[in-house]
């Protein structure tokens, strides 16, 4: 078949949930004011990943300190069979996919056995979204992918009624990046969404050797420190603002004692950024932190609890031993 003509059929195999044009950050700006108007001072990380973020994070995650995208693919490889074996051919929800480079393992269970997959990507960054769509479709042909541009919670309430069970994805320890009250609130709406018999496959990083947490934040390319300056720049961007980036500093560092990798961004003199689409001007002490990411690192009992409490009962737990690692399988009850 040419070239052209298999790209057209492959087109017709992505699908807009919830259109692409839509943008999840559009109505945000009072939150970001409030946010840069508390005690301390914040940026949320949804501001982390638009496409340039995105980008820088990818990079991180092919640097030598940042163990957890390698890790995490690994215990994918060992053990992919299996999942698609215990799960069958399910449709795929996957929240936060980013470039999915790692799902790739398991729609592969699906390609060498012939199946047809669905597969439902949600992320903020819908740029990333429509190239990974595009992407995807190519490389596996019985693939279709619905594109759910928009927050979890939103991408969830949007998702078509199923028959029968599904697979929720979740990677990257993305579970990480929430307090403890927004773990257990995210996982109870997650099971208010699911159904009984859908599947949970978590990947959640543990508690371990702070000097290996703190290297792989702190990559000596500094591609992590980017991807977080990014979020001033994305600041900028969207709403007119005069963030200076060589004024601030990235700071990450990983307390044991309350399993929590912080990120912070440092204000490195005495200033005023101005955000003109909201006539709001911020002022910053020199050394003043502004509360930018957090990274939660699991006890795996623990965590295995709160998915207990939200009604999902654990099928298998694969644990990388030396990097300290988890991958969940848990079924909806
Ligand atoms: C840490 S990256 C992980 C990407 C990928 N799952 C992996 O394992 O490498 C987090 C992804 O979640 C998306 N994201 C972050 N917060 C989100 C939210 N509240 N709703 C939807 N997507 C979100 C980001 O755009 C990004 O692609």
């Amino acid at each position: 078949m040419h070239a052209r003509t298999l790209k057209t059929a492959a087109n017709e195999r992505v699908h807009y949930v919830v259109c692409s044009s839509e943008d999840p950050l559009a109505n945000d700006l009072p939150n970001v004011v409030a946010n840069l108007s508390g005690s301390p001072k914040k940026i949320s990380s949804a501001y982390v990943y638009d496409k340039t973020g995105t980008a820088l994070f990818e990079q991180q995650c092919g640097t030598p300190e940042y163990y957890l995208r390698r890790v995490e693919t690994e215990l994918l490889r060992l053990h992919a069979g299996h999942i698609f074996r215990l799960c069958g051919p399910v449709p795929i929800i996957e929240l936060g996919a980013g470039t999915a480079e790692k799902t790739r393992i398991l729609l592969t269970e699906y390609g060498r056995r012939g199946l047809s997959c669905d597969y439902f990507p949600i992320d903020v960054d819908v740029e990333t979204l429509a190239e990974l769509a595009q992407s995807l479709v190519l490389a596996f042909p019985l693939l279709s992918v619905h594109c759910v541009g928009t927050t979890y919670e939103a991408g969830l309430r949007a998702l078509p009624a199923g028959s029968g069970a599904r697979m929720f994805l979740f990677l990257g320890s993305s579970i990480g990046n929430m307090e403890w009250p927004q773990v257990y609130r995210f996982l109870s709406q997650l099971s208010c969404y699911g159904a009984r018999g859908d599947y949970l496959l978590l990947g959640a990083d543990l508690d371990k050797d702070p000097a290996v947490i703190d290297r792989a934040y702190n990559d000596s390319a500094g591609y992590g420190p980017r991807s977080t300056l990014n979020v001033l720049d994305h600041l900028n961007r969207r709403y007119g603002g005069n963030f200076q980036m060589s004024n601030f500093r990235y700071r990450s560092k990983y307390d044991s004692q309350s399993k929590r990798n912080e990120v912070r961004i440092e204000s490195l003199l005495s200033q005023s950024v101005t955000l003109a689409a909201a006539g709001f001007t911020v002022s910053l002490e020199a050394s003043e932190l502004i509360d930018a990411e957090v990274m939660l690192k699991f006890d795996p009992d623990e965590l295995g609890g709160a998915l207990n409490q939200a009604g999902f009962l654990l099928l298998r737990r694969w644990i990388d031993p030396v990097f300290k690692y988890a991958l969940f399988l848990m079924q909806h009850q």
